[in-house]
């Protein structure tokens, strides 16, 4: 098979799980089969948690935005606590069974001592955590790519992960992402994060915002080349919520100079991987 033949390939695999993730955010409940684990992602402006079966099917999951993490750092632990607590008690009652073990994750460069805080807010909950993972690993994970980068547009920072022969080779992360654009948007009509927030996420409002917007995704393009130039390499995948922004993707695009892809749900792709790289344990 060839090379963009095999790539396609896996990438339609990532993109079916994300959308089964979707499903079950919106309410479908799938009886799982064996074993279960959960990946909790705890980021800057979302909280989600996935739930896999042993057949590595998304079984339930569960999202919330939540301002309780800052760039990788838990700055709430108690608000952080409270809301992964309550995730997995509503899981556990959904699928009617307890959950045992999870992962998380945490941007690459963090300090041992934050990975701690990240881990201590999902044991509180119950859980028992058998990995903390770097946040593009797991994105690359879904992918399955074996050669390209990774770069996670998440609320507050740029994660990026490039991959040679199926192994992370190199990692950076940078504190860009969605807030920023949110941000450009409050000071520029002089409203509050919160109204500025919910005209960016309306769809309908982006290419009108594109003028504004544009100088910070020519910052976040500029942060993606300034890691990226100095590997040969074809592709880059776009995940993160904040690459559903649009326009961004053609940004990149056009100042990197290479090849860019954007999964149909990119805020779900960090999450799931996260859940699937969850070592199996025996329940
Ligand atoms: N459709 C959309 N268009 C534009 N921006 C979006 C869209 N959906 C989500 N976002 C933005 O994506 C960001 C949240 O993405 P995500 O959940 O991946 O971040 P996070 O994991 O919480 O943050 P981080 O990884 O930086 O800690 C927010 O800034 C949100 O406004
Ligand atoms: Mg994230």
């Amino acid at each position: 098979m060839r090379e963009d033949e095999r790539m396609k390939v896996d990438i339609s695999c990532g993109e079916r799980l994300c959308q089964a993730f979707a499903d079950c955010l919106a309410g479908k409940v799938s009886k799982p089969k064996g074993d279960l684990r959960v990946g909790v992602d705890l980021g800057t402006a979302n909280i989600v948690t996935a739930v896999l079966d042993s057949e590595d099917n998304p079984v339930a999951g569960k999202i919330q935005k939540a301002q309780v993490v800052k760039d990788g750092l838990v700055v709430d632990f108690v608000g952080a606590r409270t809301i992964v607590s309550k995730m997995v008690e509503e899981l556990e009652e959904n699928l009617g069974r307890p959950l045992k073990y999870a992962a998380c994750a945490v941007p690459p460069g963090t300090t041992f001592a934050d990975c701690k805080s990240t881990k201590y807010v999902v044991e509180s909950s119950g859980l028992e955590v058998l990995d903390v993972l770097g946040e593009p690993q797991a994105a690359a994970k879904v992918l399955g790519i074996a050669d390209g980068a990774v770069v996670d547009i998440g609320g507050g920072t740029t994660g990026i992960s490039v991959i040679k022969d199926a192994k992370e080779i190199y990692t950076a992360d940078e504190p860009t992402g969605g807030t920023h654009f949110t941000l450009v948007i409050a000071g520029h009509y002089n409203i509050s994060f919160e109204e500025a927030e919910d005209i960016k996420l309306d769809e309908t409002n982006q290419a009108k915002l594109f003028p504004i917007l544009h100088p910070v995704m020519e910052k976040v393009a500029s942060i993606i080349e300034r890691h990226v130039s100095q590997f040969d390499i074809d592709i880059i995948y776009l995940v993160g919520g904040a690459s559903s922004l649009k326009g961004l993707k053609d940004v990149v695009e056009k100042r990197v100079g290479i090849r860019t892809y954007i999964p149909n749900h990119p805020l779900y792709v960090t999450p799931l991987g996260i859940a699937l790289l969850c070592p199996k344990g025996s329940d």
